[in-house]
């Protein structure tokens, strides 16, 4: 696809079908997450990936729990609070895989840098037909100890963007109205 396409078109992806997304495919959108740029060029990101229906029920249990717990005292939360309720909500959408993208604290400008990795990620699936979605709500999930050791996360790496990825129900394209760019200042021509 044409870059302005890949980004005009991709949208997050809430319904995946059940096909697996290959080990080969995982691997090249991680490569590709190594192409963002960075602050001093660190390149201070570092990846999990799961691919486990099971662990992936799992961590979206344990999501729920942490959310609904913070609910209660969270009223940014509110919005949310029935959606989550539902038994059969699933944080990941019942993705096939899920890319973890972390960022190594010790580089000043981690979160933003990993970020842009994610994104990266984002952006090729869609280009290969993939579906994509960042999942905020599992951050505090995958930064407790008990999922820091179950993907062998050292100490100064915390998770930046959890996503699920996998193949969508839905492929054609949508659009999503955006709000127009706010420009506060907009320089003077040379010429002025
Ligand atoms: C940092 C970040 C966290 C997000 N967390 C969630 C999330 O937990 N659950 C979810 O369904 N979507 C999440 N999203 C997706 C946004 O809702 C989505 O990007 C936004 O509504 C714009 O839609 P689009 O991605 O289709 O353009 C997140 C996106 C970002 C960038």
């Amino acid at each position: 696809m044409e870059l302005l396409d890949v980004l005009k078109t991709r949208r997050s992806c809430r319904k995946f079908t059940d096909r697996r997304v290959s080990d080969e495919q995982l691997d090249h959108l991680v490569e590709t997450a190594t192409l963002a740029p960075s602050a001093r060029n660190l390149q201070p990101w570092a990846f999990a990936l799961e691919k486990d229906a099971a662990r992936i029920d799992a961590l979206s249990e344990a999501v729920r729990a942490e959310v609904q717990a913070r609910a209660e005292t969270d009223p940014g939360l509110e919005p949310y609070r029935e959606l989550i309720a539902k038994p059969t909500f699933n944080f990941f959408h019942h993705a096939p895989a899920l890319i973890l993208v972390y960022g190594d604290t010790r580089a000043d400008y981690w979160m933003s840098d990993a970020a842009m990795a994610a994104f990266h990620v984002q952006l090729r699936a869609h280009d290969l037909g993939l579906g994509t979605l960042w999942v905020g709500f599992a951050r505090n999930t995958l930064d407790s100890p008990v999922y820091r050791t179950r993907y062998n996360i050292p100490d100064p790496y915390r998770i930046v963007a959890p996503l699920a990825v996998g193949y969508p129900l839905r492929t054609e394209p949508r659009t999503m109205a955006r709000n127009a760019p706010v420009i506060f200042y907009r320089g003077l021509n040379d010429a002025s």
